[in-house]
């Protein structure tokens, strides 16, 4: 592994950006100094750009599986953490589903050993909280599952009959997330307005793909935020709310962190810079960007930019659940399986190799966000939130040295082509960037080079150990 000498750059953290080298030996931080004469094995020159921790993308579903486990996402972890990588995020955090016929424990551990196989960057697992009929000692699983390095579990108030769990289940797994130190996170939006709406359009023949966008509505999402952060107040638990989409849900989220609610939440970079105008007239394909809750229109697109200004929206993570238009050789027809009936394509986007470049373009590039806040939002509030800091999200002395360095100035251009994802289209292509990735290290590993020259094998990655999230 030896030692690297970063030279030159612009270290930036959630809270300074000092001109510094940095000094990586066996795979940690060892110093950082201004003008030093550290000699190393490798040297890579920084000048005139940032050094950056790596990012953590704490919403991914790679081989995800849906659809009564009969098909899963495009990606695995081994593609999945490839196209992470390439894109500057050296730590993703995954989701286990139970599995039929195995208990939720059995499956959490059956899936970190396939993380663990296949996976190029390090890793972490929420669990996702099953309703009760489906595993009814869930509560004792969810206790050992804690033991497990599972800090962190996920409750789903949407998809009725599946994964739709009612108020007591989030009211007896929040109590027990807040006695465990666990952070309780939610796909927040109302399951049974949406399956009401969604009947509503089918019994009116209204099932063309963008449709979908209409069934997931603001309301539904609002109302289900408001309500998650009501249950967790009563029982005393912090709350983490995923991929908020709705302007209006995010002011739920701002009300309550001014009332001094214990709430963060996440949005993802689809919301902030895809709109519902940008595949509302393409029929079939508009396929591509369904997903929940929907890309929305282009006007609520600001109120999400704002709250990621105040700090309403703390994180932005990518939600990456890619599924191919054609289908690929190895699974079942995903998204163009069922032209023009909106309620079975497979929900879910692709991303988690733009997300770094997509949101320094619209945040940081565009004015709206610093590049510390830009670390903060990738990386460094994640790392805290999920137990991971400071041995992640920080370039410090003694941390993990994840680092990306990163030109402010490129230009560079997405496209499906040029990225890893092994979805074969991109919400991005074509997307002109200011900001990128020219090296990525992980745990002092050299894995993407200036000339893009990938050096990782399957398996590097390992399981994060988490500590006590850092909620302040
Ligand atoms: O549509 C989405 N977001 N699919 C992935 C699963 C989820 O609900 O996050
Ligand atoms: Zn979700
Ligand atoms: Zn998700
Ligand atoms: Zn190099």
């Amino acid at each position: 592994m030896g030692s690297t000498l970063i030279s030159n750059g612009t270290v930036v953290n959630a809270d300074s950006a000092i001109r510094a080298d940095v000094l990586v030996r066996d795979g940690r931080i060892v110093a950082l100094g201004i003008g030093s004469d550290w000699t190393a094995d490798h040297v890579i020159d920084a000048t005139g750009k940032l050094v950056i921790p790596g990012g953590i993308d704490a919403h991914t579903h790679l081989e995800y599986p849906i659809d009564g486990f009969t098909t899963r996402t495009a990606d695995d972890f081994h593609t999945g953490t490839v196209a992470a990588a390439h894109g500057g995020t050296t730590t993703i955090l995954d989701f286990v589903k139970k599995e039929p016929g195995r208990s939720l424990y059995d499956t959490y551990l059956r899936r970190r050993d396939a993380a663990a196989r296949r996976s190029v960057v390090d890793f972490g697992l929420h669990a996702i909280v099953p309703p009760r009929d489906q595993q009814p000692d869930v509560l004792d699983d969810l206790r050992r599952l804690a033991d497990e390095g599972a800090a962190s579990w996920k409750f789903f108030m949407a998809y009725p009959g599946t994964q739709m769990v009612d108020d007591g289940e989030l009211l007896a797994g929040f109590e027990l997330a807040r006695e465990l130190g666990v952070l309780p996170m939610v796909h927040a939006e109302n399951g049974h307005m949406v399956a009401r709406e969604t009947q509503r359009l089918i019994d009116s023949g209204r099932t063309a793909e963008h449709f979908h966008a209409t069934a997931h509505g603001h309301d539904a999402e609002a109302e289900a935020v408001h309500r998650a952060i009501v249950l967790a107040e009563s029982v005393g638990a912090p709350l983490y709310v995923v991929h908020v989409s709705s302007a209006a849900a995010a002011e739920e989220i701002s009300r309550a962190r001014a009332d001094g609610r214990r709430v963060w939440a996440e949005t993802c970079p689809q919301y902030l810079q895809v709109a519902y105008e940008d595949y509302a007239g393409l029929g079939e394909r508009a396929a591509a960007y369904l997903c929940s809750p929907p890309i929305r229109e282009r006007s609520n697109q600001e109120g999400l930019w704002k709250a990621l200004v105040t700090g309403a929206l703390a994180t932005v993570a990518t939600d990456h659940a890619g599924f191919c238009m054609h289908q690929p050789d190895d699974l079942p027809p995903q998204k163009l399986r069922s032209p023009g009936y909106f309620p079975k394509v497979p929900n879910g986007v692709p991303g988690i190799e733009d997300r770094l470049m997509v949101l320094w373009e619209g945040g940081v590039a565009s004015g709206r966000i610093d590049p510390c806040r830009f670390v903060d939002l990738v990386s460094t509030r994640p790392a805290k939130l999920f137990g991971l800091f400071p041995r992640k999200g920080i370039v410090a002395v003694g941390a993990d040295a994840d680092l990306v360095v990163w030109d402010p100035r490129a230009d560079h251009v997405i496209t499906t082509a040029g990225t890893h994802m092994r979805t074969d289209y991109n919400l991005y292509d074509g997307m002109r960037v200011t900001g990128k990735p020219v090296h990525v290290l992980s745990r002092g590993d050299h894995l993407v080079d200036a000339s893009g020259s990938f050096d990782g094998a399957a398996g590097r990655g390992a399981f994060a150990e988490r500590g006590t999230p850092h909620l302040f």
